[in-house]
């Protein structure tokens, strides 16, 4: 991996869909580390926000050109590492499944469902690589949390603290079947990039959290059941549901 000479790093933030800049960020410098395992999506910007370094990285790439089953989580993570990064905040577009998440919500889930597969989801997968066994029954990190949740009420932008992230594959979004078991397993979130991201970052041992966008209702959730998703939704909500973002930076 790269070493690379820099101030220190007070947050690193992940953009999802619909967020591939951040306009808060100035005086901004551009990194592109190669990592062990491979380049990371896109370039790493580096910017001033309320006085502190922030670094940010668009995950499908700025001009979301890679798929969540494509995206090299492991090169984004060590990336953003490599540039000092020790506190990762991902934003992530998600469907809402449940009641208190309806499009334009912000949330801020405790827990975790993977339903991804097929993706490398450990730093283990060479051989040789020392076998880790880490702790990922709190999977975002309590103390991070926490911190989010108190910005967000300094700023007074509504975020909704807990509930359950179900991490789909994706690229299509899920059938109303897939959904109704979601939410049977206790998922009120679906999105298809909280994985194998979440159980990196803890391998990696940086703290990482997760704040969901709320783009739309999940297939059938919604009051109308046979609403279709379209992107254009998705991203005017994303747009609608950023502009509580900022405040809710500046204040962490
Ligand atoms: N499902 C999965 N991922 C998503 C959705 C969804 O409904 N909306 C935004 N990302």
């Amino acid at each position: 991996m790269n070493s690379i000479a820099h101030d220190a790093i007070a947050l690193a933030i992940i953009g999802g869909t619909g967020l591939y800049k951040l306009a808060e960020l100035h005086d901004v410098e551009t990194r592109q580390p190669v990592t062990r395992y491979g380049a990371p999506s896109g370039p790493i910007r580096i910017g001033t926000l309320a006085g502190r370094r922030v670094a940010f990285l668009a995950r499908h790439g700025e001009g979301h050109s890679v798929p969540p089953h494509k995206i090299n989580y492991r090169a984004n993570l060590a990336a953003l590492e490599a540039v000092g990064a020790r506190r990762v905040l991902a934003l992530n577009t998600v469907g809402g499944i449940t009641a208190h998440y309806g499009p334009r919500t912000l949330g801020c889930p405790e827990q975790i469902i993977d339903y991804t597969w097929g993706r490398i989801s450990t730093l283990c997968e060479e051989e040789g690589t020392d076998v880790l066994h880490v702790d990922f029954g709190d999977p975002y990190t309590p103390a991070l949390r926490a911190e989010i949740l108190a910005a967000a009420s300094r700023a007074g932008v509504a975020v909704v603290d807990g509930g359950c992230y179900g991490a789909t594959q994706g690229p299509r979004l899920e059938t109303k079947a897939e959904i109704a078991r979601m939410r049977r397993d206790g998922c009120d979130l679906v999105g298809m990039t909280g994985m194998p991201e979440a159980g990196l970052a803890r391998e990696f041992g940086l703290d990482y959290a997760c704040l969901a966008i709320v783009a739309n209702w999940a297939a059938g959730a919604g009051p109308d059941p046979d609403e279709q998703i379209t992107l254009q939704e998705v991203l005017a909500n994303v747009e609608a549901a950023g502009a509580g973002l900022g405040p809710l930076l500046h204040a962490l």
